[in-house]
């Protein structure tokens, strides 16, 4: 058998949808037992040698990509984004009472929809509120994700006056019959001037989101695509594959299913885009991330150091996300929370001096032991026996013992015994989620249909 017929019967194998695992319990788990008196516990538990890292989320963008998975909501117009953050504020406000100690602030995000919209004054006062009411570390993270359409000079000035370190920009794909596809017009020149202007602003590192699996997309216009990407110098690379779920996001309706690459049309995609960055001298980073090596993503991989929370991989250190504003998830030592989703009831809350949780998971032991194992192996691909056994005793043994088997079971050499160690291998790298499911308990509860493995 040649081995592209190899490769292409293990994508149909390990192809089955699975979660992509940026918690444990994933999210169709929580419930709405957990409400803002258990969040208000959890954070009054936080001392000061805690580390927080703050995620703001802003659902508004000025167009509405057909592919898009993320919470927001179109809008042309900045009155709904003022009201909106007018309780960000008042947010940054209730969360940060109940904070106990003075834990510090590594880290502060913004992710969206498109928080690149904020206009100039609202950006820098969101930072300022939250330099009055958090304590933060000296240099802290200050990182944006960006749509490239927004930009401008008085924004990008906002940026390097609120001390943005790092930036992460939309790309998807360059080519013309895919943007128009997708809906997504974006040209190579525009993107060249907005990471430009990203540095000059002060930011140090520079992340380049890179879908495959959208439609017309073929091994051509992603490897034009990737070379393009590849000429702008990014510090990193996101390779995400595109997840669509036209049952839970209805605009992605307007994507012709009969332009979307099958299973093995997705694979052969993702094999070649990872080819072709490690070839232009990134790091693999867990299953969709690349990294120059002297990146600290990179150099957090290499160290044992790297984590994965709802924003994905990410190098941040903090022991608490805390999640602010709409559909926001925040993960402490006790568990999970999920702020309200639609902005008028999140609003709402907030307005009531309420913390606006919808649902949340208060972790038990076990859950914490499987949540460590899931995490280490989608991070280093790699899981200690005397790393597992040291931290979780008798807890760690059952789940060994399953990882034992898994091994023992596997046909295709994707996970193996080496000693004191669990290796997925580089065949398995792509096939990491498939793997870490075989850990997770709640799966078979079956509570949320999940987008394809590759
Ligand atoms: C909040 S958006 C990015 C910021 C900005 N709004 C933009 O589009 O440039 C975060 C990233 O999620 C990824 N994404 C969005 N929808 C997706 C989907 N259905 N499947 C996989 N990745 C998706 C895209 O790569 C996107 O850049
Ligand atoms: S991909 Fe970005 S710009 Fe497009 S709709 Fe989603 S969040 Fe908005």
């Amino acid at each position: 058998m040649s081995n592209s017929l190899a490769t292409t019967s293990l994508a149909q194998k390990y192809g089955a949808p699975v979660p992509r695992y940026t918690s444990y319990p994933t999210a169709p788990h929580f419930s709405k037992t957990i409400e803002g008196a258990n969040y208000r516990s959890w954070l009054g538990a936080l001392d000061d040698a805690d580390t927080l890292s703050l995620y703001l989320h802003v659902p508004f963008c000025d167009r509405l990509c057909w592919f898009c998975g993320c919470h927001t909501k179109q809008t042309l117009r900045y009155d709904p984004i003022a009201t909106y953050v007018e309780h960000l504020l008042e947010e940054i406000d209730l969360v940060a009472e109940a904070v106990g100690g003075k834990p510090k602030v590594s880290g502060v995000h913004f992710g969206g929809g498109s928080p690149s919209m904020l206009e100039p004054d609202d950006l820098k006062r969101i930072v300022a509120r939250l330099r009055k009411s958090f304590t933060f570390c000296e240099k802290p993270e200050i990182s944006i994700e960006i749509d490239p359409g927004d930009i401008t000079p008085d924004r990008v000035a906002a940026m390097a006056e609120a001390g943005l370190s790092r930036a992460s920009i939309g790309v998807q794909d360059f080519d013309e019959k895919v943007q128009e596809a997708i809906n997504r017009p974006q040209s190579f020149e525009l993107t060249r001037d907005v990471i430009e202007s990203m540095r000059e602003a002060g930011v140090h590192s520079v992340n380049l989101d890179v879908l495959y699996g959208l439609p017309h997309q073929t091994e051509a216009t992603l490897g034009a695509t990737i070379e393009q990407v590849v000429s702008l110098a990014p510090d990193r690379v996101a390779l995400f594959g595109y997840a669509h779920v036209p049952w839970m996001k209805t605009h992605m309706k307007m994507i012709d299913e009969s332009a979307l690459a099958d299973i093995e049309g997705r694979f052969a995609q993702a094999q070649l885009a990872a080819a072709l960055l490690v070839e232009a001298g990134f790091e693999r980073i867990g299953f969709d991330h690349f990294a120059r090596p002297n990146d600290t993503m990179a150099i957090a991989a290499k160290n044992g150091r790297l984590r994965r929370n709802f924003q994905g991989y990410t190098d941040d250190p903090a022991s608490a996300l805390i999640g602010m504003g709409a559909s926001a998830i925040g993960e402490t030592a006790q568990g999970y929370v999920q702020n309200i989703v639609p902005t008028g009831l999140y609003m709402a809350a907030i307005k009531e001096g309420r913390l606006p949780i919808a649902k949340g998971f208060a972790l038990g032991p076990e859950d914490i032991a499987r949540r460590w194992v899931i995490e280490r192996l989608m991070c280093d691909m790699a899981l200690s026996k005397t790393a597992a056994t040291e931290k979780f005793g008798k807890l760690a043994e059952a789940i060994l013992l399953e990882a034992a088997e898994l091994a023992r079971n596997d046909e295709d050499g994707l996970f193996v015994a080496d000693g004191d160690v669990f290796l997925v291998t580089e065949a398995g790298r792509p096939f990491v989620r498939v793997l870490a499911a075989h850990f997770d308990t709640y799966l078979k509860q079956g509570k949320a249909r999940h987008s394809v493995a590759v």
